[in-house]
């Protein structure tokens, strides 16, 4: 570890605490309880995602997630305007406008920043009115980036789910993807050379943006085997991971995966 690199954050997500309820559709688990277990065990962010089909956290444990927590509260959500109205009403430390297709599994790709310009414009004038800090969830590439400072975000969130992808599939034995690229059609030195492509624009991605002023997060498909290559990118100030941690606390508890991780991400 070397004192003179930027510290990395660790913003926790703790929508998959919320999957396993709906799965019952109980109230058992609550993810309001993971807020003091992730504060004391090294988070510095809990972030949820407030999707339009409600799918995992509802109106109810957002709000109570914002009052309760210890620590600043990401509040994911898509540029719909009846989301926005109700984001703007609850006030999150930080909104991270994202993509949002209700027939995807995840959120796959970065928010087309350029084809909604005028609507992401009017979005964050109004959060930003609401004393919110806005973040965009965005593909790495200059592009993007450009336009996200255009657009006047303060932070931009860097979409690592393709490095994440192809580092599964040339690292575990991932039976199938529903992702594009198919791994049985790649031999490993291909795998390998996109996986250096795709850290390759991450890690020019988030040095373009911090030349430009923003600050840099990076997520999506982050986990205790591919995060350590992301750590290493000094420009990268802070990660939200989610599915790993509340995978591996299956196993360990909340605590140890939300510690384990923190360690990981010590520069
Ligand atoms: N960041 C953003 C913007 C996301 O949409 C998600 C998924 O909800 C995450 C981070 C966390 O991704 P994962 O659950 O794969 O760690």
């Amino acid at each position: 570890m070397h004192a003179d690199k930027p510290k990395m954050t660790l913003g926790v997500n703790i929508d998959h605490i919320a999957v396993l309820r709906e799965a019952r559709k109980i109230n058992d688990p609550d993810p309001s309880m993971a807020l003091a277990v992730c504060a004391q065990n090294g988070a510095d962010q809990i972030t949820i995602h407030l999707r339009e089909d409600r799918r995992h956290i509802h109106d109810d444990d957002a709000r109570r997630i914002i009052s309760l927590s210890p620590l600043p509260v990401n509040l994911e959500c898509s540029i719909e305007p009846s989301i926005i109205d109700i984001i703007t009403e609850m006030r999150p430390h930080r909104a991270t406008l994202v993509p949002e297709k209700r027939e995807e599994v995840t959120t796959e790709g970065g928010l087309d920043v350029t084809g909604h310009f005028d609507q992401i414009l009017i979005t964050i004038n109004k959060l930003k009115d609401a004393g919110i800090e806005i973040s965009l969830f965005i593909d790495p590439t200059r592009e993007a980036v450009e336009t996200s400072e255009r657009l006047g975000a303060e932070w931009v969130e860097l979409h690592t789910g393709s490095y994440a992808n192809l580092y599964a599939m040339r690292h575990t034995a991932l039976p199938h993807s529903h992702h594009a690229i198919d791994a049985l059609k790649l031999s490993r030195q291909e795998l390998d050379n996109r996986i250096e492509q795709a850290y390759g624009a991450l890690v020019d991605a988030a040095n373009y943006a911090r030349s430009l002023g923003l600050k840099v997060a990076a997520g999506h498909g982050l986990n205790y085997q591919n995060v350590t290559s992301i750590v290493s990118i000094d420009t990268i100030e802070e990660l939200n991971i989610g599915q790993s941690i509340i995978a591996r606390s299956v196993f360990t508890g909340l605590a140890t995966a939300v510690s384990d991780m923190k360690s990981l991400c010590q520069r």
